[in-house]
């Protein structure tokens, strides 16, 4: 008898605590011991719950006039700097469906630079400085990175790697919304570059600078 109450009280909170009280309805929110920031100071989208700044109190604003979406094919279609461009160039891609094979704009040591730099920018935490694969993002476990020493991607037309850099490939996100056209062709002159740095001979060195080397 002495456990009774104790065994009644515990079985009232436990069945009231798991099936609650229903029936009532409450306008006030329910007690939270973890609110996980459910209430916010917030204006709901299309809730038009005046906003007082502007005169027509709708919550969702109108896209100003002239902005641009940040995806790729949008990019291009109203860049008039894209719509000069010959479409081998923005594209990578010859009328026939085939790949560029060379780099088709005017191959320059200001193009080299401009090509090494946007490449540190974005594509060495992945791929590294020589484009062995090993970046940095390995050790916080990004796998896959591809190897740009590979023959399948030392054969690649330029026009398939200017490709890989606009949409991506598999696990790769795409770079054409940060890069211009000039831009991603002077990362794939840099990216041959590096691919050069390692199959070049002896024999491809001036004659002056082999001593150095083989010293
Ligand atoms: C966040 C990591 C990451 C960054 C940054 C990155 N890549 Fe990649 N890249 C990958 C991965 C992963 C693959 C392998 C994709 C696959 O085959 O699924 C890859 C593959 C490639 C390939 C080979 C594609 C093929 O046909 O197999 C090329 C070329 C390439 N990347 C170039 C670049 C260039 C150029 C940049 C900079 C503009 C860049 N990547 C930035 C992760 C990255």
């Amino acid at each position: 008898m002495r456990y009774f109450w104790m065994i009644t009280l515990f079985v009232t909170v436990t069945v009231v605590s798991i099936l609650g009280i229903r029936g009532q309805h409450s306008i006030k929110p329910p007690l939270m011991v973890f609110p996980d920031m459910d209430e916010q100071p917030k204006y709901k989208a299309q809730s038009g719950a005046g906003f007082e700044n502007w005169a027509d109190g709708r919550v969702a604003r109108p896209v100003p006039a002239g902005a641009l979406g940040r995806a790729v094919d949008s990019v291009q279609a109203f860049d008039p700097a894209y719509q000069q461009q010959e479409a081998h160039v923005t594209t990578g891609k010859n009328p026939d469906g085939t790949w560029v094979a060379r780099i088709p704009i005017p191959v320059t040591h200001a193009l080299m630079a401009l090509g090494q730099e946007k490449y540190t920018i974005n594509c060495k935490v992945c791929h590294d400085a020589v484009g062995s694969g090993n970046g940095i993002t390995g050790k916080f476990g990004m796998v896959g990175m591809a190897n740009y020493h590979s023959d399948r991607l030392r054969l690649m037309a330029d026009g398939e790697i200017y490709n890989t850099i606009v949409h991506g490939k598999g696990q790769m996100l795409a770079y054409g919304d940060k890069l211009s056209v000039e831009e991603r062709w002077a990362v794939v002159l840099y990216l041959r570059a590096l691919q050069k740095a390692r199959m070049g001979t002896l024999e491809e060195v001036p004659q002056q600078e082999r001593s150095q080397l083989q010293g």
